[in-house]
């Protein structure tokens, strides 16, 4: 604590001078105290010090602080253990050139002082030093592969409607840019490329209003638990509520009995409380299955049902309460050969009503066909389980987006100038 600095024996003071002489951010409640009026004169008198400043002479107040400094120290009765030092970037070595010199001099001052007992050593040089970084090695396979946690973030460079404009079913054509990792992106036709979605703005939005934390303030957390899937994803710097809501929290889809569950336990309201239990119960299969599964009420619509309870639910708690967002799978519909690059996926966006007559869209679908060029898409592979001939001929049926795999055979079977046609050139994928 910087007042009891009256109480220390020994202190080495090393500090930077900022804008024009100030101190720097981490300085000023000790520069504040040290510069007080009313200390007493010979408050440091059991002080030995030492100032080493770092500081830039092209500056007109060249290290104005450390000189300050030591003159202040001096003032109030310090002892000096070491001249002061003032370190130059202008210096033709940069500031260790008296950097090096000045810690020499200091060393030496300490063992004067505190002699080396005869048989001890000096320890090396990394012992006793708390380390600030901790690495760890990977397994090998994050090196070569992407996956659910690390997924590669592809760039959207295509987002265009396929379906005639009066037919009902909105299908698009995503195509991702994938050309910085061909090699680690090998696919062949009837593979899967598996994608992150993000919840949409509004949705995000609507969820933040229910819980009673600030969306954007900075927040840093860690897993407990090293082994949870759900959480090794998540990000390790630091965050904001709206990002995990974004990224990470399944709000939109239905929830399961443990989220009743799990949500009455915040409950300070007792209705709210009574309801909650009541479907949380294995018992209750009845009321959760006509409250929930059957009109398909979201997360997100039950917590604005129960909004009392919905404000109590504390953070730390988010990522239980919540499920994390799935992946979904696509069938990769570009071929590997003539889209080298690229990766192409026919997504057929979600849309309908429940019972009730509520609009629904599906997440991840309507979240691709939101994208703009040079958005942001993480994706991983996965091994399909199609396989095509690569010379017999082949009749191949799919119902609607079920033609995505098959127009990735096609385009790789054409793809060596074999020609192919298309009944309606015009409306062909
Ligand atoms: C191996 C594999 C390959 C796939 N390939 C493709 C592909 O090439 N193209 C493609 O578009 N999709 C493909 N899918 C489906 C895709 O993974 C997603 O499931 C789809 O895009 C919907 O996701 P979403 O997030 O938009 O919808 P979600 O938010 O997950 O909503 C979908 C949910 O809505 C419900 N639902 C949908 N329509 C109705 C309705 N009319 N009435 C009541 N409930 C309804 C469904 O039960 C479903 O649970 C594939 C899936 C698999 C497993
Ligand atoms: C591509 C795909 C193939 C599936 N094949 C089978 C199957 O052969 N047999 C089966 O019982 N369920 C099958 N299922 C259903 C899954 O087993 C089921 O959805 C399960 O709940 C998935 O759990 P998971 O998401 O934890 O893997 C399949 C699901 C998908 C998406």
């Amino acid at each position: 604590l910087v007042k009891d600095l009256v109480n220390e024996e020994m202190v080495v003071f090393v500090c930077s001078t900022t804008g024009q002489g100030e101190p720097p951010d981490n300085m000023k409640r000790f520069w504040k105290f040290i510069m007080r009026k009313n200390l007493p004169v010979t408050c440091l008198s059991g002080l030995k010090f030492g100032v080493l400043g770092l500081g830039d002479s092209s500056y007109a107040k060249y290290n104005f602080i450390a000189k300050k400094l030591f003159r202040r120290l001096q003032n109030l009765g310090g002892e000096i253990l070491v001249p002061l030092g003032l370190a130059d970037d202008q210096h033709e070595w940069g500031c260790d050139a008296v950097v090096d010199e000045w810690s020499r001099g200091l060393w030496q001052k300490l063992i004067s002082i505190y002699p080396i007992k005869d048989g001890v050593r000096s320890a090396p040089l990394d012992s006793g030093i708390p380390y600030k970084f901790i690495f760890c090695y990977l397994p090998a396979a994050n090196h070569l592969e992407f996956s659910k946690k690390n997924p590669y973030l592809a760039a959207l460079t295509g987002n265009q409607r396929v379906t005639a404009t009066e037919h009902f079913q909105d299908t698009r054509l995503i195509s991702l840019d994938i050309s910085a990792v061909v090699d680690k992106m090998r696919y062949e036709p009837g593979d899967v490329v598996m994608v992150q979605p993000r919840n949409l703005p509004h949705n995000v939005n609507a969820l933040l209003e229910l819980l009673p934390y600030k969306p954007d303030m900075l927040i840093t957390f860690h897993s407990l638990d090293d082994d949870d899937d759900s959480t090794t994803s998540l990000p390790k710097q630091a965050t904001t509520l709206r990002e995990i809501a974004t990224n990470y929290l399944d709000f939109m889809s239905v929830p399961r009995r443990c989220f009743f569950q799990l949500l009455s336990h915040f409950s300070t309201d007792e209705n709210e409380k009574e309801k909650l239990v009541e479907l949380g119960q294995p018992e209750g299969t009845d009321e959760r299955y006509s409250y929930a599964n059957r009109p398909r009420r979201t997360i997100l619509e039950v917590l604005q049902d129960f909004h009392l309870t919905a404000s109590k639910i504390s953070l730390e708690r988010i990522f239980d309460i919540f499920p994390p967002i799935q992946p979904r799978a696509f069938s990769i519909a570009s071929s590997p050969t003539r889209h080298r690059g690229k990766l192409q996926i026919l997504v057929a966006v979600v849309r309908y009503k429940t019972r009730l007559q509520l609009p629904r869209q599906g997440v991840c679908s309507t979240w691709l066909a939101s994208l703009q060029p040079n958005d942001r898409v993480p994706v991983w592979l996965k091994r399909g389980g199609i396989r095509f001939p690569a010379k017999q001929h082949c009749i191949l049926i799919g119902p609607g987006t079920g033609i995505a795999p098959f127009r990735s055979a096609a385009h790789e079977r054409t793809s060596n100038g074999n020609a192919g046609r298309c009944r309606t050139r015009d409306k062909g994928l």
